[in-house]
């Protein structure tokens, strides 16, 4: 580890969402120093503004005091494995993935940033969360230091607990915007505007930060409306008829009623 007046220095491995993220919150920070880039093919535009090296081979990295994986999941252990130094700290980025599928010829570390990041989208780092996890306690004061100079929100997370908040994430973030994204579908098929409901959805959300989500269910399931579900199921088919079925089940059997 560094002494407190020399900078960090960090390589990011990726070309996708996560690594742009990194990169605009890592490339002008005077507590840091970006050294290289690298991703298997070229990057794209998104990185132009970015004057580093930036690489193609990971076999040219050189040794940093962190380096980051920020690959698809599934590519992380053979991306820290094909790793041309040893003795280093490497952190992958991933909620899902344990921290031993790092290869061990390097110090492994986790540096998750829980948000949803599309490159196209600005993100106000300062509120997203850092989970962090590291195999030795000077690793994690790094791993600290790095994600304290980009938030205020850091945690020390375990590899388990990580995969928790994964799935709460999927939950809470993913599915809701699938359901969005099937309503948006059923009004315009039926050419009804959707912008009708944008009201609503800001208010499903503002809600939700002052009230518990068991105080602040509505809808049919809850008051237990048979004909009010019967009529909505007779109107729907396929996928969206199960979804509907799944989660009215789900509401039903939470305040108390039995399922359809
Ligand atoms: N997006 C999010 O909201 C989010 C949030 C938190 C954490 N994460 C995690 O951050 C990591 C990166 O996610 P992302 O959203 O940035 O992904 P992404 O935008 O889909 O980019 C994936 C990156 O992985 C590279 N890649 C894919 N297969 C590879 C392989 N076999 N070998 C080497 N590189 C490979 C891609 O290279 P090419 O450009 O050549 O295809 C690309 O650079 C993942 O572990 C993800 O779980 C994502």
């Amino acid at each position: 580890m560094k002494g407190n007046s020399q900078k960090l220095s960090l390589s990011i491995v990726g070309g996708g969402n996560v690594a742009f993220h990194l990169m605009n919150i890592f490339y002008n920070n005077d507590k840091i120093e970006v050294k290289q880039l690298c991703n298997r093919s070229c990057f794209t535009s998104h990185f132009e503004q970015f004057a580093v090296e930036k690489i193609t081979n990971v076999s040219l990295l050189k040794p940093v005091d962190i380096c980051i994986i920020a690959v698809k999941d599934s590519a992380i252990s053979e991306v820290s494995e094909k790793l041309p130094f040893s003795g280093n700290l490497v952190v992958h980025t991933s909620g899902n993935t344990d921290i031993d599928v790092l290869s061990g010829k390097n110090r492994k570390g986790v540096f998750y940033p829980l948000q949803s990041f599309s490159k196209d989208i600005p993100v106000d780092f300062q509120e997203v969360p850092i989970c962090i996890e590291a195999q030795d306690l000077a690793d994690l004061e790094v791993l600290r230091i790095l994600a304290e100079s980009a938030t205020s929100k850091v945690y020390e997370i375990n590899s388990f607990q990580r995969k928790i908040l994964h799935i709460s994430a999927v939950m809470m973030n993913n599915f809701t915007n699938h359901l969005i994204g099937i309503s948006k579908e059923i009004c315009e098929e039926n050419k009804v505007p959707f912008e009708i409901l944008k009201p609503l959805l800001s208010e499903t959300f503002e809600k939700i930060q002052k009230t518990e989500p068991f105080e602040a269910q509505t809808g049919p399931a809850r008051r237990n409306d048979r004909q009010t579900i019967e009529n909505h199921l007779a109107l729907l088919s396929g996928n969206r008829k199960e979804i509907y079925k799944t989660i009215t089940n789900s509401i039903l059997e939470t305040y108390g009623s039995k399922k359809l």
